[in-house]
């Protein structure tokens, strides 16, 4: 996967060029060499990192100091601020250390072999000529670095930890990476009230690798699930600190819900964690980090909505929409969704309309939609609001209902239900496709399932571990052989349009760790009470 690393370094590079205008003087120098091969098995001492080691590698690869704080850099005579990731290292000198060129500037090797050789023409780097380079620009013998070579603005404390770490960039093979076997882990509920559904995914997520292993496995090495039981609870933040502590490589259809120490912990520990199941959809992007969600967010599905109605004419006297939605983080990336999507479309600003989760007062929220006389009214919630929503009697005989928009996992399906949404006018607003092209693939899984004998049961769930499987062998095959965890995030990052069957195709990047921006809508049948669809799979940007 040679020519992904390159790219992303050239590009790196080449930002960092432009920030100071030497592209264009430069171009026509461009000498892209090739990435270079694998750095060979270290000493022992690279195996395992030491602490300062390990803070080391955060700044190099991902321009973040242990505390999470971003690193700044400022580029040479122009001052030019880099940030966070745009500043690690390993944009420009490469994951393993190896270094590139771009431009006719070349971003040198950092390899022990090259910095610490003792022979080395000009000297030797030590703790102390490292930190005068990478603050102040200037290499050993005085000689003023390259203005794309970053100044940082870094403490002493954290320039020793690059110079721990650059003792072994290239050579520190993950620890837990084995020539053989790669462990992945999930935490499941397998017991309490939601085992059916974890013994489910589990059995999905087994089989999905069993299928990689009996081809031989990924660079030969046989993927191992570790299930952790989650026990009573979607949430999994005490059963994936248990996994952490078994030391995985990565995370996989493992039910998450964002919170608590676990997060920080995976973070920290750079653990990736891909397709998280159960906590319903993601508030909103978080940017960066290590959580790789194969469905769109909530901001998502409220744009949808919008772009949906914005699509028809408004009916005379409408006022705005009515954004009904809980209190807290979630409700409040439904409610940014739908007005930024309002905005572009230049209709008036939505009205919020927020209640405390697991406090709606249905009939409040239809008297507050009976006086504004929304254009549409859409409706978040984490359980039952859409069924009070729908059963509250209209406040007015004479005026029909606004339209209805809801994400299509607070719908009920019994026949009561149906009937309601239908006479409510409700859109089902969907974090997958609902087309022909889902249809089919939702028959191979029931074929893929079968082959394994497998039962089929909660089929969300086991459609959505098998899409995280997916989309993390697919990963792997692409961080090539020598894998590390940066070249695992670097190779989820270069997924464009992946298709991993059940669910949208995903598509990351550098700041992107929510795989599809788009949804469908489905509504009911009057006449049947059947769902059927409304729209095709709808994108909006990023
Ligand atoms: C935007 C691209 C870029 C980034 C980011 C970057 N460098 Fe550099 N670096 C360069 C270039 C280009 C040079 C070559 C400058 C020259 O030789 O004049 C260089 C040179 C160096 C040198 C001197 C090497 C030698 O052979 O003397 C060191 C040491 C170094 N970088 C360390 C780092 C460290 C550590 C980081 C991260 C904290 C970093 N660099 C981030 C582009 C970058």
């Amino acid at each position: 996967m040679g020519h992904l690393v390159t790219k992303r370094r050239r590009r790196a590079l080449a930002a960092a060029l432009s920030a100071l205008g030497l592209a264009a003087a430069l171009k026509g120098a461009a000498a892209v060499r090739d990435a270079p091969a694998p750095a060979p098995a270290g000493p022992a001492s690279c195996a395992e990192l030491s602490p300062a080691a390990l803070r080391g590698r955060r700044i190099f690869h991902h321009g973040a100091l242990a505390s999470g704080e971003p690193v700044e850099g400022r580029l040479g005579a122009s001052g030019a601020a880099l940030h966070g990731k745009a500043a690690a290292c390993a944009g420009c000198h490469g994951r393993s250390g190896d270094g590139t060129s771009e431009g006719g500037v070349a971003a040198p090797p950092l390899t022990p072999e090259q910095l610490f050789a003792a022979d080395r023409a000009g000297g030797a780097y030590t703790a102390e000529t490292l930190a005068i380079a990478v603050r102040d620009g200037r290499a050993p013998a005085a000689r003023e670095l390259h203005l794309v070579m970053p100044r940082y603005r870094l403490d002493r404390a954290h320039l020793d930890d690059l110079h721990a770490y650059l003792r072994c960039v290239g050579r520190d093979a993950d620890p837990d990476v084995s020539p053989e076997a790669l462990r992945l882990g999930a935490a499941l509920p397998l017991t309490g009230r939601f085992a059916a559904a974890g013994a489910a995914a589990r059995d999905v997520l087994a089989a999905a690798f069993a299928e990689v292993n009996a081809q031989g496995g990924v660079f030969r090495r046989r993927l191992e699930l570790v299930v952790a039981d989650s026990e009573d609870t979607l949430d999994g933040a005490a059963a994936t600190s248990r996994l952490l502590d078994q030391r995985v490589f990565a995370l996989v259809g493992s039910v998450w819900s964002g919170d608590g120490d676990a997060a920080a912990r995976l973070a920290a520990d750079e653990v990736p964690l891909v397709g998280p199941l159960g906590s319903g959809l993601p508030a909103s992007d978080p940017g960066d980090g290590v959580v790789f969600h194969l469905q769109p967010g909530l901001d998502t599905l409220a744009r949808v909505a919008v772009a949906h109605l914005a699509a028809a004419p408004a009916p005379t006297g409408a006022g705005a929409l009515l954004v009904v939605h809980p209190a807290g983080p979630r409700g409040d990336a439904f409610l940014r969704g739908a007005r930024s999507e309002a905005l572009r479309r230049g209709l008036p600003a939505p009205v919020s309309f927020p209640f405390e989760p697991g406090r709606f007062d249905a009939a409040a929220a239809a008297d507050a939609a009976a006086r504004l006389r929304p254009r549409a009214v859409l409706l978040a919630g984490e359980g039952d609001e859409l069924s009070r929503w729908l059963a509250a009697p209209s406040p007015s005989a004479t005026r029909p209902r606004p339209a209805l928009y809801a994400p299509a996992f607070l719908m009920r399906r019994d026949p009561g239900s149906l009937r309601l949404a239908a006479a409510a006018r409700l859109l089902l607003v969907h974090a997958s496709p609902t087309d022909e092209a889902e249809r089919l693939d939702l028959l191979s899984l029931s074929s893929f399932l079968e082959r394994h004998r497998v039962p089929p049961r909660h089929t969300a769930f086991q459609a959505s571990a098998y899409a995280a499987a997916r989309v993390l062998v697919e990963a792997l095959k692409r961080a090539g052989a020598h894998l590390t965890r940066p070249g695992l995030v670097a190779a989820l990052e270069e997924l464009r349009g992946f298709d991993p069957g059940p669910g949208p195709a995903i598509t990351f990047g550098r700041n992107r760790r929510v795989g599809a921006y788009g949804a469908s809508l489905t509504g009911v049948d009057p006449a049947s009470n059947d769902v059927s669809p409304v729209s095709a799979w709808v994108e909006v940007v990023p």
